[in-house]
């Protein structure tokens, strides 16, 4: 594919550059959209997180965010898009609570195309209500950032369920559509958004649904949420956040024995997963200490209910996938 890049646009690696990239596009921004409302998805991942930001600054409460919560997401999530967006930089923010219908419509569901295809319908359904509730809305602000339209025709990320409402007729405001990712992270960051969303792991679309293997059920779900909230704080205490490229729990669909106090328990499984990868074509394992793992384990068995059993996975990308489904 020919490079679409604009000449002009020179590599932003500092905060200067930064700094004058975000003045261009405010500009920019006010003369697309003028005295029109914006809509976003924003899930709170960094692209569409950058793009909100400019859109604040650019066009303030007329940029109108829809954060929807489909209870998939890891813990603190929707909380900190509140936090950030609408406590912190004003926005406006609608909040879509709709975890009941998404688990609802996935309990007893146990093929993973038919959980993503799921998920991917439900969002844009409640993308699409929401939408239906505003008036006078004529752009859709997305997250496509430069490598989706290298590769994927310029679809956000095909099966990214952040940012497909193609069938709403709306003109698209794409404002860091010609940056790669590092790109988008130093800009993030000139934005003033925290480092735990700038320096954000991937994360998939359909977030923990694809890590509470099989059929999820909510106390399943919970205990990898909760496991994932320990991993990642304790890699984070450990100096090993935004170093290792993706780390996570998974809990699979079937319980194993255990004791606990003098009686046998029949629970689930934690595994800890954590890889290092450039594009996530192939991945290595991230050597964890041991000491680590061993605090991560004492803390899952303490906190997370349900779960009698800490499994590490040594898995290579191949042959292995990077998540399990
Ligand atoms: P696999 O498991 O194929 O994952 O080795 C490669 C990378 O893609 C992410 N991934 C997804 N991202 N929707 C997404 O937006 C998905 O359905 C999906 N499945 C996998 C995965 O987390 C890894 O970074």
């Amino acid at each position: 594919m020919a490079d679409l890049r604009p000449e002009t646009l020179k590599r932003i690696t500092d905060a200067a550059a930064a700094q004058a990239f975000i003045d261009d596009q405010i500009k920019a921004l006010k003369e697309q959209v003028g005295e029109s409302k914006v809509l976003l998805a924003l899930s709170g991942g960094v692209d569409s997180s950058v793009v909100a930001a400019l859109l604040i600054k650019a066009i303030g409460k007329n940029l109108v965010c829809v954060h929807v919560n489909h209870g998939l997401l890891r813990k603190g999530e929707p909380e900190q898009v509140i936090e950030v967006f609408k406590n912190q930089m004003d926005a406006n923010l609608i909040y879509v609570d709709a975890v009941d219908r998404f688990l609802d419509k996935l309990a007893g569901v146990s093929d993973p195309e038919q959980k993503r295809k799921i998920i991917g319908k439900e969002f844009i359904d409640v993308f699409a209500e929401e939408a239906a509730k505003l008036d006078g809305i004529k752009f859709l602000g997305q997250g496509t950032i430069y490598p989706d339209i290298l590769e994927s025709d310029g679809v956000k990320a095909h099966h990214n369920v952040g940012g497909l409402p193609k069938e709403l007729d709306f003109e698209l405001v794409e404002p860091v559509k010609y940056l790669y990712k590092d790109e988008v992270r130093v800009v993030g960051k000139q934005l003033g958004l925290p480092d735990n969303m700038v320096y954000r792991q991937p994360f998939p679309g359909p977030g923990l649904g694809v890590r509470c293997v099989g059929a999820i059920t909510r106390d399943r779900l919970e205990a990898v949420r909760e496991s994932d909230a320990i991993l990642r704080e304790e890699f984070a205490a450990a100096g090993l956040e935004g170093k290792v490229w993706q780390y996570f729990t998974v809990v699979p669909p079937f319980t194993s024995t255990g004791i606990k106090d003098g009686k046998r328990t029949d629970d689930w499984m934690v595994i800890i997963r954590a890889v290092n990868s450039v594009d996530a074509t192939s991945a290595t394992i991230e050597e964890i200490p041991y000491e680590l793992l061993k605090k991560i384990r004492d803390r899952i068995f303490a906190e997370v209910k349900g779960v009698n059993r800490v499994l590490y996975d040594l898995s290579t990308k191949g042959p292995a996938t990077i998540e399990y489904e």
